[in-house]
């Protein structure tokens, strides 16, 4: 099929009040989205297991209909017309790609020429996310053979090698290491760069809080919250973020009348305080440390994770906490 040319501007995708049930309606799973991204954004979709997330992004490919509600990108009805939509969005699932009987280079080339991309210009756009992910040394390696994180990695290559006009990414840095996160966060952000919209789902808060320039927060269906990571955190101004490891196996120490909200996993107790009670809360830590209940505390700013687990309602201390 031929499509129009993009004007410089690009298309906006637009999500309106897309509502889709599973079950003859006994499961709501997404309630009512409407979600806007434009070229050359990187869009973060946040949310809890089961919140909706992964249902959103199948609408939008085309792999599933919406049992109400609208989705286009520029000029193009995706609800109306998957083809199209298969067409002009790139789409990394979260299940693993297919890709047990190929080399990583040939699934690659494969994927971009499938897109469109001239032989040539995908394989040397393909060396070059190669070298900048670092998995040269898998690049001859079958796909069955491939680890988990190398497999996701291979993955996010195919669908960037020559991508649409929308990249979705379905929790791209699952299984990866902390480094190749690290370069798989600046091609994501390369992407945006170069006018690609990113449509981003993503567990990762705190990655997320650096590399997405607006996320929405969905919890059972429903969006929760949207705006840029400053804008998110605005309402825990004034509110820092008091950390303890406590020693292995202790219990939760009884909790100064300043901490207003606590979680703990594991180890790790975070409690929100006010800014005016900084110093009581140091000197506080300091006792606890002292007493050998912890082994050492942090006092800093509020972050994206904190807005997220007090807006998903994560606030209680964790089963394995304690
Ligand atoms: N094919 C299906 N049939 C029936 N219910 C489904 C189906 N797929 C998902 N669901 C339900 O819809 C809801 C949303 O699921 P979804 O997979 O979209 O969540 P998610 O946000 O992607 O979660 P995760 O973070 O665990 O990947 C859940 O309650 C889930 O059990
Ligand atoms: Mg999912």
């Amino acid at each position: 099929m031929e499509l129009p040319a993009t004007d410089s501007g690009g298309w906006t995708f637009r999500a309106e009040t897309v509502t889709k049930t599973y079950d003859n309606g006994a499961t709501l799973a997404n309630d009512a989205l409407t979600i806007e991204v434009a070229p050359g954004e990187v869009y973060g979709l946040l949310g809890p297991n089961g919140a909706g997330k992964t249902t959103f992004v199948k609408q939008v490919i085309g792999l599933l209909k919406p049992t109400s509600g609208s989705i286009r990108l520029g000029p193009y009805d995706l609800v109306a017309d998957p083809d199209v939509a298969r067409q002009l969005c790139s789409y990394l699932p979260q299940a693993q790609m297919p890709i047990d009987g190929f080399k990583s280079r040939e699934a690659i080339d494969i994927a971009g020429q499938i897109r469109g991309g001239p032989a040539a210009a995908v394989r040397s756009r393909r060396d070059e996310l190669i070298d900048a992910l670092q998995i040269g040394e898998w690049r001859d390696t079958l796909g069955a053979r491939l680890s988990g994180g190398v497999r996701r990695l291979v993955g996010f290559v195919m669908v960037s090698v020559w991508p649409g006009k929308v990249v979705i990414l379905d929790e791209p840095t699952n299984d990866v290491d902390p480094l190749r996160r690290r370069l798989m966060w600046e091609q994501i952000r390369r992407l945006g760069e170069e006018g690609t919209a990113v449509f981003l789902v993503t567990h990762n808060v705190l990655e997320a809080e650096k590399s997405v320039d607006r996320l929405a927060i969905i919890s059972e269906g429903r969006l929760i919250a949207e705006g840029t990571p400053s804008s998110l955190k605005a309402s825990d101004r004034g509110k820092l973020r008091l950390q303890l490891m406590l020693a292995p196996g202790r219990p939760t120490p009884e909790l100064p009348g300043l901490v207003r909200d606590h979680r703990r996993v594991g180890n790790n107790l975070v409690m929100m305080i006010d800014e005016a009670d900084a110093g009581a809360g140091i000197a506080w830590s300091q006792q606890v440390v002292g007493s050998g209940a912890a082994e050492e505390y942090a006092l800093g700013a509020a972050t994206l994770e904190d807005v997220y687990i007090r807006l998903t309602g994560h606030t209680s201390e964790q089963p394995d906490g304690s």
